[in-house]
């Protein structure tokens, strides 16, 4: 893999190289891909109502080995919530833990008091019952711990979960909706496995710096993993739920994919892709076609552990997008258990206007930043405080938020309460990726990032949402404000 395309613009991977199963594992064997189960509640008294606990379990990283983890409903991750927009839902989230816990809805406009941030504690043995109404366009949505200091931590050991949202307009386009069959979730992380075959949790100072970062990767929990193909297209909902690391996915032997979604839902038109970059947070969709019967596989490329900041040429290599070094593995084989009849997607997917930077009252500035030795996160200068409202914005009025990268890494940018529009970076278009709805943008080193946006939710004048780094460690060491919509 000397030269492959990735993304719009063609970029050289010096260094780097296709490791198979094998040599990552001492073995060719390929594990069935686990498929969360979906879990679409009961419906009470007109409420979508789920109850779930989250609890203590176990799970075995590497076969033989036991690792001490949480899950919702599951010893390790949760099954996947199903929901529908225009409808109301309800949680009963009951802790089992003996810590403290908080489960986020990431992706969600909703009201302050729902939304499962630090201020939405749930003691252990408690139940906390938070209800919404589903405003959010047909996507995958996830859940995961917002504890103030410990997402890091707990999210590691497992605590999060997919979340569909399904609507008429994306219905109404006949798109590979099975779940499990041609429609599943993809939930990539990275863990590190010590001697004894048990992931860690390597807190240390390079790590609070750096974000925690292993070199095992899981989808859905599984390492290797194979999907047999029963129909000639399938949607891949893919998330990157890792802590830190970014990913460029692809096919091997660079065959494309049709991207269809990014965070907030479907694009204007489908995109011919050959890979996708992915930072914590994130997500995209890929529709991929077997129809001629041949297996694919699904490679994570991983960029170098070291980063570019020493070195001082410009960029560094986690805050540019020409990623050198790291590896590429193999994480999904997709194998076809037959073939079939090719499908076409709909030339047009939903109506996407473009987002009109002229709407905006006025433009809001947030500079990231962070000292050495991990220490010094802040966004405009602070670092979060609890007791500390960082900016106040009213309801309804469009702004444009401009992101300004001011550390020599890469951070994954995320609010809370909105979908919001890419309007350009260092004032370029952005790619066909980031053209629909997101909630979380990569921000380069030294790099300005404009999004459009508008807060519609007015309902707890007092209680913060939060915008932050979506590299936990860095969310934990507190790259994060808090806002109010008033
Ligand atoms: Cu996915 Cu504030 O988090
Ligand atoms: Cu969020
Ligand atoms: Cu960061």
């Amino acid at each position: 893999l000397g030269l492959a395309a990735f993304g719009s613009t063609a970029l050289p991977l010096a260094g780097c190289q296709v490791r198979s199963a094998a040599m990552l594992d001492g073995s060719d064997e390929r594990n069935p891909l686990a498929v969360p189960p979906l879990n679409r509640g009961l419906i009470e008294q007109g409420v979508r109502t789920f109850r779930l606990s989250v609890t203590a379990g176990e799970k075995e990283f590497v076969p033989g080995t036991a690792s001490q983890t949480i899950g919702i409903e599951a010893p390790y991750l949760g099954p996947t919530l199903d929901m529908r927009r225009g409808e109301r839902v309800r949680f009963h989230i009951d802790n089992q833990l003996s810590e403290d816990v908080t489960v986020h809805w990431h992706g969600f406009e909703l009201p302050a008091a729902a939304d499962g941030g630090p201020h939405q504690v749930i003691r252990p043995g408690k139940r906390w019952s938070p209800s919404y109404e589903v405003r959010q366009r047909a996507s995958l949505y996830w859940c995961h711990s917002h504890l103030h200091g410990r997402s890091g931590p707990q999210v590691y050991a497992g605590l999060a979960a997919p979340i569909y949202v399904r609507d008429d307009e994306e219905e109404r386009l006949g798109l590979p909706s099975e779940y499990g069959v041609d429609d599943i979730p993809l939930i990539v992380q990275d863990r590190v496995i010590d001697g004894s075959g048990r992931i860690i949790y390597p807190l240390n100072m390079r790590t609070r710096m750096m974000g925690v970062k292993g070199d095992a990767l899981y989808v859905n929990g599984t390492r290797n993993a194979l999907f047999e193909a029963r129909t000639g297209q399938v949607r891949l909902r893919i998330l990157n739920g890792s802590n830190a690391r970014f990913y460029t996915f692809s096919l091997e032997g660079n065959r494309s994919m049709q991207l269809v979604a990014s965070d907030g839902g479907l694009l204007a038109s489908a995109h011919s892709v050959r890979s996708v970059i992915l930072a914590p947070g994130e997500r995209a969709q890929v529709v991929i076609d077997l129809s001629d019967g041949r297996p694919l596989r699904l490679l994570a490329h991983r960029p170098g552990n070291t980063m570019g900041m020493m070195g001082g040429r410009g960029r560094g290599m986690m805050g540019s997008r020409e990623t050198r070094g790291g590896d590429v593995v193999p994480i999904l084989d997709i194998r076809p258990t037959g073939s079939f009849a090719a499908a076409q997607l709909p030339a047009d997917l939903v109506s996407l206007p473009p987002p009109d930077p002229s709407l905006a009252a006025l433009t809001r500035r947030f500079v990231l930043a962070m000292g050495m030795m991990g220490r010094g996160m802040s966004i405009n200068g602070a670092t979060m405080d609890m007791n500390v409202v960082n900016t106040r914005v009213p309801v309804g009025q469009w702004e444009i938020w401009e992101i300004v990268n001011a550390s020599m890494m890469a951070h994954p940018f995320h609010i809370h309460n909105v979908q919001f529009r890419v309007l350009d970076r260092d004032g370029k278009a952005p790619p066909p990726m980031e053209t629909g709805f997101k909630d979380t943008v990569i921000v380069h080193s030294r790099e300005q990032v404009r999004l459009l946006l508008r807060f519609e939710e007015h309902t707890d004048p007092d209680l913060p949402y939060m915008y932050h780094c979506h590299i936990l460690e860095h969310e934990d060491a507190g790259m994060m404000g808090q806002f109010v919509v008033i």
